[in-house]
């Protein structure tokens, strides 16, 4: 696979860095570009599996960890495979009785899957050295005859994907302030990425790959696809398209030709759906309304015009000037000509301003001082309630790799 890598970032250690990192922790989220060590430069797999300071488990451990993979312990399904709840002794690792120990996700390659050994290799590479509070964090693999598995930290929020577009009881919709701070814990994750020494494009970014912890800290899981950037002075790297129709940045669908600012197009993507409570493509919905891009972007370079595209459901949640700061950010990040797009440190540091409360809520009861609020805004209370572990098993992905 070649992937050669120098990364300056903190070197990861299992656990150890989930403790540092106190992801749940807000003030912790500004760590962008934190620099502490440079781990050696891993060549092969083996140097790569090696290096990458990870737990390697056997199978047949995340099987009793996952209750032989029992189809109602699955919290998702993507392009690689399912992905399990499982639980394991804290220190030993060993699996543990359900409810005891920690719980883990463990992802199991589908045999198949058309994505698999390189997309497995490439996520081992890329979380077992970075650490950081807005990537999820990855404990150990497996490697074993055809079998391939990930286990990562559990996240008992799921994908931002569920919070955004699935109707039901547990699924109420999220709050303003709760998809700021999302979109702000993803963008953090995105930056320091694209900070890091050999300037790391994610390729996939869309709202099931981001996940929330019980505090709604986003953090990017699936490096499947993730890319070390261009070298030296070179101004792209060319790849074969990968990613998912919606997401993909024109330029790079229509040369394959992949740089950061496809990313920042895809934030602006996420954005917009944030904004909106739509997804990418919808062809339920009206023809002209088929491409949420296409069909919001006039929208959004125009002040009153904002509310069109604007959640119908976060009315009165918001103030004028935070709609229209996220609404110009969206647009910016969707520029067609790349040199257009800001860069992921401007967006964090646009989407800090408006974690400030007096900035982004309403003092009165409306966003156009008007309608009265639907509902209330709780900063960190899950929407509907709930236990946040038990939230039901998602489709698979409607749009795949
Ligand atoms: N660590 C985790 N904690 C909780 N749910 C997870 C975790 N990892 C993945 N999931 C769920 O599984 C889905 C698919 O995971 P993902 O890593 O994106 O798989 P794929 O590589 O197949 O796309 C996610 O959208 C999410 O709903
Ligand atoms: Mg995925």
């Amino acid at each position: 696979m070649g992937v050669c890598f120098s990364v300056e970032v903190e070197h990861k250690c299992p656990f150890h860095k989930g403790l540092d990192s106190n992801a749940d922790d807000d003030d912790n989220q500004s760590n962008i570009n934190k620099v502490s060590f440079v781990p050696p430069t891993p060549r092969t797999e083996g140097e790569i599996l090696e290096s990458c300071n990870l737990k390697s488990f056997c199978f047949s451990e995340l099987k009793m960890a996952t209750r032989n993979f029992r189809p109602d312990s699955v919290l998702g399904e993507g392009g690689f495979g399912s992905v399990f709840k499982g639980w394991i002794d804290e220190h030993s690792f060993v699996a543990a009785k359900p409810g005891t120990g920690i719980v883990i996700a463990v992802k199991k390659l589908n045999q198949e899957s058309f994505q698999g050994h390189r997309e497995w290799l490439a996520e081992v590479n890329y979380l077992g050295q970075f650490s950081h509070p807005n990537l999820v964090q990855l404990i150990g693999y497996c490697l074993e005859d055809e079998q391939r598995l990930l286990v990562y930290e559990f996240m008992p929020r799921g994908s931002l994907e569920n919070h955004l577009f699935r109707r039901g009881s547990y699924f109420q919709p999220l709050p303003w302030s709760l998809r700021l701070k999302a979109a702000l814990g993803a963008a953090k994750g995105l930056a320091f990425l694209h900070n890091t020494k050999t300037k790391v494009i994610y390729r996939d970014f869309k709202t099931s790959n981001v996940l929330l912890d019980s505090n709604y800290n986003a953090k990017l899981s699936d490096f499947g696809l993730a890319k070390d950037g261009p070298i030296g002075d070179k101004s792209h790297v060319s790849t074969r398209v990968m990613g998912t129709y919606g997401y993909a940045a024109p330029e790079y669908l229509a040369t394959g030709h992949l740089t950061s600012k496809s990313d920042v197009y895809s934030f602006g993507v996420v954005l917009l759906e944030m904004l909106s409570g739509q997804r990418v493509v919808d062809k339920t919905r009206p023809p002209g309304k088929y491409s949420l891009v296409e069909w919001a972007k006039p929208y959004l370079a125009h002040k009153r015009k904002i509310y069109e595209v604007l959640d119908s459901r976060l009315e009165g949640q918001y103030t004028p000037e935070a709609a229209k700061v996220v609404a110009n950010v969206s647009l910016r990040c969707l520029s067609a000509e790349p040199r257009f797009r800001p860069n992921m440190t401007e967006v964090v540091k646009e989407l800090e301003r408006l974690q400030d409360p007096k900035v982004t809520r309403p003092r009165r009861h409306s966003s156009h001082g008007t309608r009265p609020r639907r509902q209330s805004v709780g900063d960190c209370t899950a929407p509907g309630g709930g236990d946040p572990d038990a939230y039901p098993r998602p489709p698979p992905s409607l749009i795949s790799k």
